[in-house]
């Protein structure tokens, strides 16, 4: 038997751990009080743990100016390795005149615990609508990753980070399991082949779809929802992770599922995200990546498959992850079942196309959605989160 499984590489070679050991721990500690401190935002946290953890692999810090101007106009680091989504660390200008390059800061969280320590390399400022043009292909204010970018500091710190624990996840730690853990359980599964499943959304039969057609190619699924930041209308992680439970017990092999939580914060920055996730996806372990239609998209500003198009633009194999690309999925009355227009002889009207908006606007009205787009039991815990009388 072949024991060389699932051998895929860390971005970038090796996997980053920025995890202080117990006498790095007791020294921070011991100098806690006289650092100058920074409060972390949620998405900033975020972006902490996963570099801590490796599942920002090669990164061992926030990027200084080389990497983010890089990666803002073409998609690499500045060592020649794809990256396409800045990872940054700001403060407003007047904070940041506090700060030296050299200082050792403390890192809090956004409940003011000690969460890390930032060693200051440098301070750079960025071009907020150049960033925002470049990485969202948009200026405007309402996209959500926009505004996010619009509304940080005027200044980037840049520096490596060590994150001073690792906490169990509050909610749930039962699904926080970090690259280094996920990969060890590919290799006990003996699972050669790994698919990554990014979701912000409750699991839609589009989205069982797509899985299935996946899992019937690759020896397991690393099903890997968001739970870091998304904006408010999104559904709250709490009652998807519900969802994706009572989907997985009764229509999945849960032999061949692994469920676990990306801490994440979501950018909505459709293609160049979708490269992203991709790469963290591989520092999990994962050797190939779903990407469908308009993923991790917002609104109309990005084409439907414009998330896909954005794979071509690296050289064979330079991503170290294979894309496994699925056309828009609904559900075919005529031959009555899902599948794409590659599948389909259907007219459009045989066609039934349901959004995660249009669920929500039926769960309002009181009407549970049908078969046809949610599993019954999903649409009934839906029903019962949102506390939807719903007349069955
Ligand atoms: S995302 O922001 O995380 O991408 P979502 O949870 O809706 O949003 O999508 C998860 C994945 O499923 C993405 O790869 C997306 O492209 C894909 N997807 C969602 N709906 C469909 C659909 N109807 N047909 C094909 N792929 C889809």
């Amino acid at each position: 038997m072949n024991h060389d499984l699932n051998s895929i590489a860390p971005h970038g070679g090796t996997l980053i751990n920025r995890i202080c050991t117990p006498e790095q721990k007791a020294q921070f500690l011991e100098q806690a009080d006289h650092l100058p401190r920074i409060c972390l935002n949620q998405r900033a946290l975020s972006d902490l743990e996963l570099i801590a953890i490796g599942g920002f692999s090669p990164l061992t810090g926030f990027m200084d100016e080389a990497d983010y101007q890089r990666v803002v106009d073409e998609m690499h680091l500045a060592n020649g390795l794809p990256w396409s989504i800045p990872i940054t660390l700001s403060v407003d200008a007047k904070q940041a005149a506090c700060l030296k390059e050299g200082d050792w800061i403390r890192l809090d969280d956004p409940n003011s615990r000690f969460a890390g320590v930032l060693q200051l390399t440098q301070k750079y400022i960025c071009d907020k609508e150049h960033e925002a043009q470049q990485v969202y292909r948009t200026t405007d204010e309402k996209h959500p990753g926009v505004k996010v970018v619009y509304s940080q500091g005027d200044v980037n710190l840049a520096g490596d980070v060590w994150l001073l624990e690792r906490r169990p996840h509050p909610n749930f730690p039962t699904y926080q399991i970090d690259p280094a853990e996920s990969r060890a359980l590919f290799r006990q599964k003996g699972w050669q082949t790994v698919v990554g499943f990014q979701t912000r959304n409750p699991i839609h039969r589009a989205h069982e779809y797509i899985i299935k057609c996946a899992l019937e190619t690759v020896d397991g699924l690393f099903l890997h929802p968001l739970v870091g930041a998304t904006k408010e209308d999104d559904i709250p992680a709490d009652v998807r992770m519900r969802c994706y439970e009572i989907l997985l017990e009764k229509y999945f092999p849960l032999d061949r599922v692994i469920l676990a939580i990306n801490p994440a914060a979501m950018r909505y920055a459709g293609p160049r995200e979708a490269i992203f996730h991709a790469l963290v996806r591989k520092n999990y372990g994962c050797t190939h990546f779903i990407v469908g239609r308009d993923h991790a998209g917002v609104g109309d500003y990005y084409g439907t498959y414009d998330a896909q198009y954005i794979f071509d633009e690296f050289a064979p194999g330079e991503l170290g992850i294979q894309p496994m690309k699925f056309e828009h999925a609904f559900y075919c009355q005529r031959t009555q079942q899902m599948a794409t227009s590659k599948t389909s002889p259907s007219t459009s009207e045989e066609r039934i196309h349901l959004s995660g908006t249009k669920v929500r606007e039926m769960l309002r009205r009181g009407e549970l959605p049908p078969p046809e787009f949610s599993r019954p039991e999903v649409a009934a815990e839906l029903a019962r989160a949102m506390q939807i009388p719903v007349g069955v």
